[in-house]
């Protein structure tokens, strides 16, 4: 089945009653009534499915839980109160059984980082950070650190590097690490990582899964192996998503699949025109035969399909020139997230990557004159016009 139709079919419509809801309802419970104790014994011992307290799980987050794996083809799910803590679960449920070690890829959100090195490094786990788009990099780095897990995104914020998944799957697996990717840039439309041989996903739900900006969640989707963990820490950890998130989400996800087609088609279009004027000094999108993984986004994206980010630098601008520019912006909705079905804009520099240190920056090429743009669904010319206004 096509991800289009499994995005509208796939979790809803359980015949569990005779009229079956065509929308899987919101389940406010935090816990169900059981009246057979020993059908409860058997949900508690994992021997009957069935909802018992919602920390365990929830019908409506389960629903969700299997559109998401239906979409990524994993073997099952976890929702999450929003990405950061999909991928803090992900990676303890991956490091469990492994070294308490991770190799990240250095492109990568800010946030991650933060994760990485202000939450997990004080519990003793380390990191090393490196070029994912280097693949005798990766090698060396998982020999000489071997970590328990490599953690890399589809395409990387806000560069939008894409490294060689399905290598690096290989690499790791031939020595037992765990490769857990960030999908949300590329979505299962373009990318879905465990059909590449990744072990975990993550998804900040927030972003193009959602898609409307009215929602934080994460979803942690994964294969066979670490299944049973990843649910069994969370039965205790309890990093779940509300019900009523998972609602939403999910009716976000119906659409995801249009959505994101035309957002590729209009940031596909835009950065072909902001290539074209004059005070734009690069522009960073993966659909350049110039792009520095160009090869690898041949093999793993489906063709004209690259993405809804865009990111580009404007000549000769520092930071007052850069808020200027964006003071100036009417329509571009200037807020620090990405996914909407309206186009936002960052500043990597002040926001997504401020507390990057700045070496880092710079090995990472992210420069001061740098702006982020998550394309939306309007018509690409009115977007083009309120750039074209605002960088006059
Ligand atoms: C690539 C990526 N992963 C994860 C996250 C974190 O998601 P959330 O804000 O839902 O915690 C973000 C947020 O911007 C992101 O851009």
């Amino acid at each position: 089945m096509k991800i289009h139709t499994k995005a509208v079919h796939a979790g809803d419509r359980k015949k569990a009653q005779s009229q079956i809801p065509v929308a899987t309802p919101v389940h406010f419970a935090a816990s169900w009534i059981t009246e057979d104790t020993a059908e409860l014994d058997r949900i508690f011992g994992d021997e009957q499915k069935g909802f018992s307290y919602s920390r365990y799980d929830n019908p409506t987050n389960a629903a969700l839980e299997e559109l998401m794996t239906s979409l990524e083809s994993g073997a099952g799910a976890l929702a999450c109160a929003s990405g950061m803590a999909a991928l803090e679960h992900a990676l303890k449920a991956a490091l469990l059984d492994r070294r308490k070690s991770v190799v990240c890829a250095r492109d990568i959100y800010g946030a991650t980082i933060k994760l990485l090195m202000d939450v997990l490094g004080p519990f003793g786990i380390e990191t090393a950070f490196v070029d994912t788009n280097d693949l005798a990099a990766v090698a060396q780095a998982l020999d000489e650190h071997k970590p328990g897990a490599l953690l890399m995104e589809t395409i990387s914020n806000p560069l939008l590097r894409v490294g060689a998944l399905d290598e690096i799957a290989k690499l790791c697996r031939a020595r037992s690490a765990a490769l857990i990717v960030d999908n949300t840039f590329a979505s299962p439309l373009l990318m879905r990582p465990l059909e590449l041989g990744a072990h975990l996903v993550v998804h900040s739900t927030t972003k193009y899964l959602g898609g409307h900006g009215d929602t934080l969640g994460g979803l942690v989707i994964s294969d066979e192996e670490h299944l049973a963990t990843v649910r069994r820490l969370s039965r205790v950890a309890g990093p779940v998503l509300g019900p009523m998130e998972a609602f939403l989400t999910m009716r976000g996800v119906k659409t995801f699949a249009l959505r994101m087609e035309r957002q590729c088609h209009n940031a596909r279009a835009l950065a072909a025109w902001l290539r074209a004027h004059p005070r734009v000094a690069a522009v960073y999108y993966p659909d350049d035969p110039a792009h520095p993984d160009a090869a690898v986004v041949r093999r793993l994206l489906p063709e004209g399909l690259y993405g809804g980010m865009v990111s580009f630098e404007i000549a000769g601008l520092e930071r007052t020139g850069i808020f200027a520019f964006l003071d100036r912006l009417k329509l571009i909705v200037k807020a620090t997230s990405l996914g909407d079905v309206h186009t936002m804009v960052l500043h990597p520099w002040i926001s997504s990557h401020r507390d990057v240190p700045m070496k880092q920056k710079e090995r990472m090429g992210i420069k001061e004159n740098l702006v982020r743009l998550s394309v939306g669904i309007e018509a690409v010319e009115d977007i083009i016009s309120d750039l074209e206004q605002a960088l006059a």
